[in-house]
């Protein structure tokens, strides 16, 4: 009840800002980004495209990958309107493709620039299951890059709740009722950027790894987003689908994957 009075009164937290904050209030005094490169990718339209637009106004490198070129040409014309100076490089990359995120790999480290921040807005349609699995993923590697002392640091954001092109499939009477309905609710696309660019940029937050964040404040999750075991299953399970391709598909329910008992039966029957 606190909470959800706080949110809508936008109230700040610990970190100084809250649920009103924007994209822009919370770089402001933070940085100066000229020596860092950002791939973003989810930049063309929505919250991507507002992190986009920010980051490069603070003084970023942008690298933006995409599966729709014109859309991303766009996004880096009216980001270049706005900020004259502003280094953007749009690449193709289609998220539902392993072969394309391998290909953009290959061509990203030919390009010979540092990565100093992967925002990764990636859209998906089995929604509550994948953000688990976002939660789980971030923890599992958080971990990971801990125990090799790498100086990575990985964490997870939930924007709020905003209209996009996110609902585009579902647009109608019933959505544009539902959105009027919750519109007190809602953020701006400013504001829905905000705890992105924060955990992006917050000199605060250099150390911070394996952490979720909320309204530009780290916010806990749900019991089983913080299960150790399901993050280690989770990885496995990653591990061996992108090592065999997208033809393996994994069983939360019985950890097993389909790919394996198509093979086996497949062999018994020979
Ligand atoms: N909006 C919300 O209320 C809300 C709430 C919680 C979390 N989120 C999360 O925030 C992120 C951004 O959402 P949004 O609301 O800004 O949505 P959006 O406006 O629909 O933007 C989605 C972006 O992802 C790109 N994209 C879609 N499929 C892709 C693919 N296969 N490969 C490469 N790029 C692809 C789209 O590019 P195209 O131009 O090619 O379509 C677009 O740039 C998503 O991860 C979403 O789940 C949103």
């Amino acid at each position: 009840m606190l909470e959800t009075l706080r949110y809508l009164v936008g109230s700040a937290g610990a970190s100084g800002y809250g649920s009103k904050s924007t994209a822009e209030q919370v770089t402001e005094n933070c940085c100066d980004l000229h020596s860092i490169t950002a791939i973003i990718t989810g930049a063309t339209s929505g919250i991507g495209a507002e992190t986009a637009r920010v980051l490069s106004k603070r003084g970023a490198r942008l690298v933006l990958p995409a599966r729709n070129l014109k859309a991303a040409e766009d996004a880096r014309a009216r980001i270049l309107s706005e900020n004259p100076d502003a280094d953007i490089i749009v690449m193709g990359l289609d998220l539902s493709s392993l072969n394309s995120v391998r290909n953009f790999v290959s061509e990203f480290e030919s390009l010979n620039l540092p990565l100093n921040l992967l925002i990764d807005f990636d859209p998906t349609r089995a929604y509550a299951l994948s953000k688990l699995a976002i939660v789980l993923h971030t923890k599992e590697v958080a971990q990971r890059l801990k125990q090799m002392e790498a100086n990575v640091t990985v964490n997870c954001v939930h924007p709020g709740v905003v209209r996009t092109r996110l609902t585009r499939e579902r647009e109608g009477m019933v959505t544009d009722i539902a959105f009027f309905l919750t519109s007190k609710l809602l953020k701006t696309i400013p504001q829905a950027a905000a705890t992105t660019c924060y955990v992006a940029t917050h000199p605060a937050l250099v150390n911070a790894t394996g952490k979720y964040f909320s309204d530009c404040n780290e916010a806990s999750t749900s019991k089983l987003g913080s299960n150790s075991t399901e993050a280690a299953r989770l990885w496995t399970a990653s591990e061996i689908m992108v090592s065999r391709g997208s033809k393996a598909v994994f069983d939360p329910l019985t950890s097993a994957l389909d790919y394996d008992r198509k093979s086996n039966s497949k062999k018994r029957k020979e």
